[in-house]
């Protein structure tokens, strides 16, 4: 009997050559809302933060009326950037080249030697380009154009699908922000995010306590939607074995687990809230950046609930090997921690992409169909059907 096998999308060139990753670049990353930080991030007039947004980068700032702006990270001289990174101006953004300076608003305000060099200049027409900034639960997105229409546009039909947190009333917890280059393409990465068959394999002994066989899962418009409840021995006495306050009713516990296009995964568990955010670095490297929120509660809640769940935990999370059957102790796979095992997962995967003998046996009819839809969309973008 022969079966039908389900195959990938996408060539492996879409993995390894920099001629992909720069059409990607251009026609994914360069025209959609990005992730830039969370709304905290700036608080007050001056502060601002700037982001590569594929090939633009863009800074927001809040101006003196509290507003967020956001503009391209370019001097209107001849072009040198303004702002780097994270960081506090007064009352004005001033080029380091040749002191061109704009207002928080955006607009050139002064230019040095101005009557001796530029007679007849127009600083009104030197503003610096405005770029979009919008808020969604919590965080921050810029997009390239002026007027990129609401972001719910964008986001608007997946939010039902998304946790039931209520993200901004809980909290960062600074310590638990993380940053891991990965030597694997971003789709990898993604791909590795949203792969349901790989969660009881290569997690066995690290996300057991979530019941993978009744997920729910799906794309909604690039979008993509996932959530499992808990695991029976771990819901039966959860307000003692969760290793952190709980986060949502008890009605309502499980874990969604989106993947929004392109590259901004969410973990919304029932004791935290994160963003996974993936950033593409070159064709076999990309940058994941992690924040986490938690329940608002005192440090005394949080040891209590970490003593009484500790001997649950100790119990029911082990690596994937046993220390022994590998026989060394620093390694991801017995590490016991599920972003080791991915991470390893992703980079091995990589390895093989050059070799002339690789090449996709067969991809599972369920839990990896996320997958190859995934490179579907991807294959809208750059062919312009989306
Ligand atoms: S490039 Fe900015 S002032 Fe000259
Ligand atoms: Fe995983």
């Amino acid at each position: 009997m022969t079966v039908a096998r389900m195959m990938h999308v996408l060539p492996v060139e879409a993995y390894t050559s920099q001629e992909w990753f720069d059409r990607e670049q251009a026609q994914i990353f360069s025209k959609l809302w990005r992730f830039a930080g969370f709304s905290e991030d700036i608080s007050e007039p001056g502060q601002y933060l700037s982001v590569q947004a594929g090939l633009n980068n863009i800074f927001i700032v809040m101006g003196r009326d509290r507003r967020l702006r956001a503009f391209h990270n370019i001097c209107r001289h001849r072009g040198t950037q303004l702002l780097r990174a994270v960081g506090k101006t007064q009352k004005a953004i001033t080029c380091p080249y040749h002191d061109w300076t704009y207002d928080l608003e955006g607009r050139l305000v002064s230019v040095p030697e101005e009557a001796e060099e530029f007679t007849g200049l127009n600083k009104n027409c030197l503003g610096l380009k405005p770029a979009s900034v919008d808020l969604w639960r919590g965080m921050l997105f810029v997009h390239p154009e002026p007027d990129p229409g609401s972001i719910m546009e964008w986001f608007g039909k997946v939010e039902p699908h998304l946790g039931p947190h209520k993200v901004e009333e809980l909290v960062e917890y600074p310590q638990a922000a993380t940053s891991h280059d990965i030597k694997a393409n971003w789709k990898i990465v993604v791909e590795n995010y949203i792969d349901v068959y790989h969660l009881s394999h290569l997690h066995s002994g690290t996300l057991a306590m979530y019941d993978h066989a009744r997920a729910k899962y799906g794309f909604v418009g690039p979008h993509y939607a996932f959530w499992e409840p808990l695991a029976e021995f771990y819901a039966r006495d959860v307000e003692k074995n969760a290793p952190m306050p709980l986060v949502l009713p008890k009605d309502q516990l499980g874990a969604s687990v989106p993947m929004l296009f392109p590259g901004l995964g969410l973990g919304e568990s029932e004791t935290s809230w994160s963003t996974f955010h993936v950033i593409p670095l070159a064709p076999d490297l990309t940058r994941v950046e992690t924040r986490t929120r938690v329940k608002n509660a005192s440090d005394w809640e949080f040891s209590t609930q970490e003593w009484r769940s500790g001997a649950f935990w100790g119990k029911h999370i082990s690596g994937k090997y046993a220390v022994e059957e590998l026989g060394e102790a620093e390694d991801p796979m017995t590490s016991g921690d599920f972003m080791a095992e991915d991470v390893y997962a992703c980079e091995q995967q990589q390895k093989s992409l050059k070799s002339p003998y690789f090449e996709v046996g067969a991809s599972a009819e369920q839990g990896e169909s996320p997958v190859r839809q995934h490179q579907q969309i991807v294959l809208d973008f750059l062919e312009g059907r989306r």
